[in-house]
């Protein structure tokens, strides 16, 4: 069922022993569906909401052309398991005259995607915040393929004492190794053919972890290198960082203590598209 108002949205927690919860931009895909599944075993009800939330875009960016569809993204929500699609207008979420916004400060706020994108997260962790107050879930969920977004929304969580678990679930994946996306609609079938160098460049470096320690900045010249052979795909960035709070590191290894896994990070442009993936590379 749609729903639109706060109201409704107090109705349901109201009745509800515990409350799951997926925000999304819409235009689902297998990547939601694994959340939302997720929530669904986990929780007595699920809320997935629809929102294409405008402050986490900066100027130049792609909400104009941000791929829409809410009679596809209710029925697959509701056949994944949620009970209602909350899909506000952008009136409800912002009103009149709002001016406040949830920012998480330090290195991990300047980092990786913020570099390219700076208002990009401010954007991100106030909608997040706004829908945490409306939905009031027990347990909010998102995926790993936005590391930096989940490890700053954990992070405000617990810097705010905010009274919910945030979840966050693996990677989905093509058959090819291209982590699913919303935006990969965009890419041409050439650009769609060159855009799976980011999964092979993370797996060369997961591979090379494998049978001894190495620098960090070797296997990033293997990734950059295995990325710089398809002259469709333009880095942003790779880097290897701690996977627990994206700080640096200068030696990945083969066997690493629990606090010490590396996460390895890619943003490029295929095209006009910008993706962005990772992977672990040392799991204990
Ligand atoms: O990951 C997303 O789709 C968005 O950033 C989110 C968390 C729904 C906030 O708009």
């Amino acid at each position: 069922m749609i729903i639109k108002c706060v109201e409704q949205l107090k109705n349901i927690r109201g009745e509800t022993a515990s409350l799951g919860f997926v925000p999304t931009m819409g235009y689902l895909h297998e990547g939601h569906v694994s959340l939302i599944k997720k929530a669904r075993q986990e929780n007595d009800q699920v809320v997935v909401s629809v929102f294409v939330n405008p402050t986490q875009f900066g100027p130049n960016e792609d909400i104009e052309t941000y791929p829409k569809n809410i009679e596809r993204d209710q029925a697959m929500a509701v056949s994944a398991g949620a009970d209602y699609v909350f899909y506000p207008h952008i009136s409800t979420i912002y009103p009149e005259g709002a001016s406040t916004y949830v920012t998480v400060e330090g290195p991990i706020a300047n980092i990786l995607c913020a570099k390219s994108r700076p208002d990009h997260f401010k954007g991100v962790t106030t909608v997040v915040n706004i829908l945490l107050n409306m939905v009031q879930p027990d347990r909010v969920y998102f995926g790993q393929k936005d590391a930096q977004q989940a490890i700053l929304i954990q992070k405000m969580a617990r810097d705010l004492h905010m009274p919910v678990d945030v979840v966050v679930c693996p990677i989905v994946r093509e058959y090819d190794g291209l982590a699913l996306s919303s935006r990969n609609v965009h890419l041409t079938r050439e650009e769609r053919k060159q855009a799976q160098c980011l999964y092979q460049a993370l797996q060369d470096a997961k591979n090379l972890v494998k049978s001894k320690d190495q620098k960090a900045a070797d296997l990033v010249q293997v990734m950059k290198n295995r990325i710089n052979h398809k002259p469709l795909v333009n880095i942003d960035y790779v880097e290897i960082r701690e996977a627990r709070d994206l700080s640096p590191v200068t030696v990945v290894k083969a066997h690493p203590d629990s606090h010490k896994v590396s996460l390895a990070l890619v943003a490029a442009w295929v095209g006009k598209t910008r993706l962005i993936d990772n992977m672990f590379l040392n799991e204990e």
